[in-house]
């Protein structure tokens, strides 16, 4: 017989998967994408302990990106089942004030405790929401069949290996062929690409690597969306500017890679070389 106390844990428990499934976490997603077209976040299940930051400072939901009502043409989900979060990319292009922004929602019991939101626009990394549109557009981020899926270790490693070769040129990221990067509005490939454009070169040194890494990760979509902070690239954030990896992972292998960038200063105080050919960036 089970004790009232093994009944009530069993109750718990069985609440918790319940509210963190597929299905209620996509909920959740659809309220956040409801709350960025509506330009308000009454409707939002928000805990009562509920934390929101924006570009990694903590503010008021009630004065933050979700209170102006923004034309998303599109959005890129993961629903983490196993950490019971969200991470969701949105491209606001047409909107009369471009945005791409990527959100990590973290979910307790079917209320959000907290979301974390990078917000780009206009003066951020490489920043162009016309062209990220159109590059994000044209790839595929549909879900893997179940015999091709990966498990959640083998995508985070991926994620992660990519992250620590910025610092570690020997650490070898597990680039598929094709692979492809968008950075900002900037795409390392081409509509179809068939090589490997993802390779990034170890930084100069010192570089601290990328820094408190929060992820999402999607079994199903083959995907993981790491919030972290970027020390390098803006000269004037040494201890890293905020900034969101996403990564598709088809087989152990990268196929795509977002990256978004806040910048304290115009594009991050740099000037940018691109190549019209390649796209690829050159960091002066
Ligand atoms: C908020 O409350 C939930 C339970 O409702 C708990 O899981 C979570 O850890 C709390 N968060 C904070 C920041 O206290
Ligand atoms: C957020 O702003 C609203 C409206 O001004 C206010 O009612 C609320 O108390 C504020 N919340 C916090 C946590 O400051
Ligand atoms: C943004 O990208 C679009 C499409 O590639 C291009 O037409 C436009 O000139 C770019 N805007 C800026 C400000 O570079
Ligand atoms: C796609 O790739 C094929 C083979 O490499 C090439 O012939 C074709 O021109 C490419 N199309 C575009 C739109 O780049």
């Amino acid at each position: 017989m089970l004790s009232p106390t093994a009944i009530a844990l069993t109750c718990v428990v069985a609440q918790a998967s319940a509210a963190c499934d597929r299905t209620n976490l996509q909920g959740i997603v659809a309220a956040y994408i409801q709350a960025h077209a509506s330009g308000s976040p009454k409707d939002l299940p928000l805990a009562k302990n509920f934390t929101y930051t924006e570009n990694e400072v903590a503010t008021n939901i009630t004065r933050s990106i979700l209170s102006q009502a923004i034309t998303v043409d599109l959005k890129r989900s993961l629903v983490d089942t196993t950490e019971c979060s969200t991470f969701t990319e949105i491209t606001a292009a047409t909107n009369k004030h471009p945005y791409v922004i990527d959100t990590r929602i973290l979910v307790s019991d079917g209320s959000i405790t907290a979301i974390q939101a990078v917000v780009a626009d206009t003066g951020d990394w490489i920043f162009n929401a016309t062209s990220h549109l159109s590059w994000s557009k044209s790839e595929n981020w549909e879900a893997i069949p179940v015999s091709k899926q990966d498990k959640r270790s083998t995508i985070k490693a991926a994620g992660d290996a990519y992250l620590d070769s910025w610092a570690d040129g020997k650490v070898k990221a597990p680039y598929g062929t094709p692979c492809a990067r968008l950075e900002g509005g900037a795409y390392t490939g081409s509509k179809n690409t068939s090589s490997n454009t993802c390779h990034m070169p170890e930084f100069p040194k010192p570089f601290a690597g990328a820094l408190n890494r929060r992820y999402v990760i999607d079994e199903e979509i083959g995907a993981v969306g790491i919030l972290n902070n970027f020390p390098f690239i803006d000269a004037t954030r040494p201890e890293g500017t905020p900034s969101t990896n996403l990564l598709r992972v088809e087989e152990g292998k990268i196929r795509y890679i977002h990256e978004t960038t806040i910048c304290a200063t115009k594009n991050c105080g740099r000037k940018i070389q691109s190549s019209r050919s390649t796209g690829q960036c050159n960091l002066t």
